[in-house]
C-alpha cells in the first residue's frame, strides 16, 4: 500500500511541502486547508505537473479533516507567518489556537500518524501538539534544525566555494535568534569548519544563520521563507517514511537529555518509520551547553504563556 502524507495548511509552506513530497514520490498526498477551493485548486495545479515533470503525482485537496484518515505522516504548516518587525514568538497565541484545533483533528482522524510541526514558534507549537494529541513523544517532532542547518550549510558553501552536499551542519536549540550553531560539529567532508574558516568568519556565518529567517522576512516584506522550510520538512518525512534512520537536528521532547526536561528544543535525532528513534547526546563544552539551556529557557517561558 502507498504511504499517505497529509499536509495541513495550503499556504506557501504547505503547498511547497506537498509539491516536494509529490515530486519525491513519498506517497499519496492530501493537502488540507480551511479556505474553500484553495487546497483543491493548488492540488489540481500540482497534479498537472505530472506530465512536464515526467513523474506520477498523486495529490488531492480538501477542506475536510476526515480525508487525512490513514495518514502515515502529517505535516502541520497552518498558522500565521511573521512580517517585518515581528519575532516568531509574536505569533504564539493565535497559532496555538490554530494548532490546538489541528491537533484535535489529527488525534481523531489520524491517530497512528507521525506528526511533523512546522508552524511557528515551532518549539512551542510542537509541545502544544504533543499535549493535545496525547501521542507518544516519538510521534510528535518539530522541524527547525534541518532548516537552520541547511541555511548554515548554504552560507558555508558560499564562503568556501565547496559543494553544499559535502557540508554537514549542526545547529541545535530553539528555532529563533537563540539557536545554537555548533561549528565544532559542522564539517566539510568530515573536516570541522574550525580548521577551514577563520573564527571571525565562522562567527559571522553563525550570526547570519541565527537571523536567517528574519533576513528573508525583510526581503519578502509580506511573509516568511517557504522553500527551504518545506524542503527541510519533507527531508524529515522521507527519513520517516523510507525508514532510513537519518540523523537530523529536530525539535524533540526532552526528558533529561542535555540536562533539560519537559521542553521541546532542537537536538540531533535519528528518524525512522516509528518517528523519533533516538536522541543523540553530543559532548558539549560548558559554553555550548549554557547556550542550549538559555535557548530552551526562552521556550519554557512561552509555554507558561499558554498555561503549561
Ligand atoms: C523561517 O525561519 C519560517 O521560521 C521559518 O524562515
Amino acid at each position: 500500500m502507498q504511504n499517505k502524507v497529509s499536509v495541513i495548511g495550503a499556504g506557501n509552506v504547505g503547498a511547497s511541502c506537498a509539491l516536494f513530497a509529490a515530486q519525491q514520490g513519498l506517497g499519496d498526498i492530501v493537502l488540507t486547508d480551511i479556505v474553500e477551493g484553495l487546497p483543491q485548486g493548488k492540488a489540481l495545479d500540482m497534479l498537472q505537473c505530472g506530465s512536464p515533470l515526467d513523474t506520477d503525482i498523486s495529490i488531492t485537496g480538501t477542506n475536510d479533516y476526515k480525508d487525512i484518515e490513514g495518514s502515515d505522516v502529517v505535516i502541520v504548516t497552518a498558522g500565521l507567518a511573521r512580517k517585518p518587525g515581528m519575532d516568531r514568538l509574536d505569533l504564539l497565541k493565535k497559532n496555538a489556537e490554530i494548532c490546538g484545533g489541528i491537533a484535535e483533528a489529527i488525534k481523531t482522524h489520524a491517530p497512528d500518524a507521525v506528526v511533523i510541526v512546522v508552524s511557528n514558534p515551532i518549539d512551542v507549537m510542537v509541545y502544544h501538539t504533543f499535549k493535545v494529541t496525547g501521542f507518544p513523544k516519538e510521534r510528535v517532532i518539530g522541524q527547525a534544525g534541518v532548516l537552520d542547518s541547511s541555511r548554515c550549510a548554504a552560507f558555508i558553501a558560499m564562503e568556501l566555494g565547496v559543494a553544499v552536499t559535502d557540508i554537514q551542519a549542526m545547529v541545535l536549540g530553539g528555532h529563533g535568534d537563540t539557536m545554537v550553531p555548533l561549528p565544532r560539529y559542522t564539517t566539510v567532508s568530515g573536516v570541522p569548519i574550525t580548521e577551514l574558516i577563520p573564527k571571525d568568519r565562522i562567527d559571522a556565518i553563525s550570526e547570519r544563520t541565527q537571523k536567517g529567517g528574519g533576513e528573508i522576512v525583510n526581503l519578502l516584506k509580506t511573509g516568511s521563507a517557504y522553500y527551504a522550510p518545506a524542503a527541510s520538512s519533507v527531508k524529515m518525512a522521507a527519513s520517516i517514511l523510507n525508514d532510513t534512520h537519518h540523523v537530523l537536528p529536530c525539535s524533540a521532547y526532552l526528558e533529561g537529555e542535555y540536562g533539560l526536561n519537559d521542553v521541546y528544543v532542537g537536538v540531533p535525532c535519528q528518524l525512522g518509520r516509528k518517528g523519533l528513534e533516538k536522541i543523540i547526546e553530543l559532548d558539549l563544552t560548558e559554553d555550548e551547553k549554557n547556550k542550549l539551556h538559555s535557548s530552551a529557557g526562552v521556550y519554557k517561558e512561552s509555554l507558561k504563556d499558554l498555561g503549561y
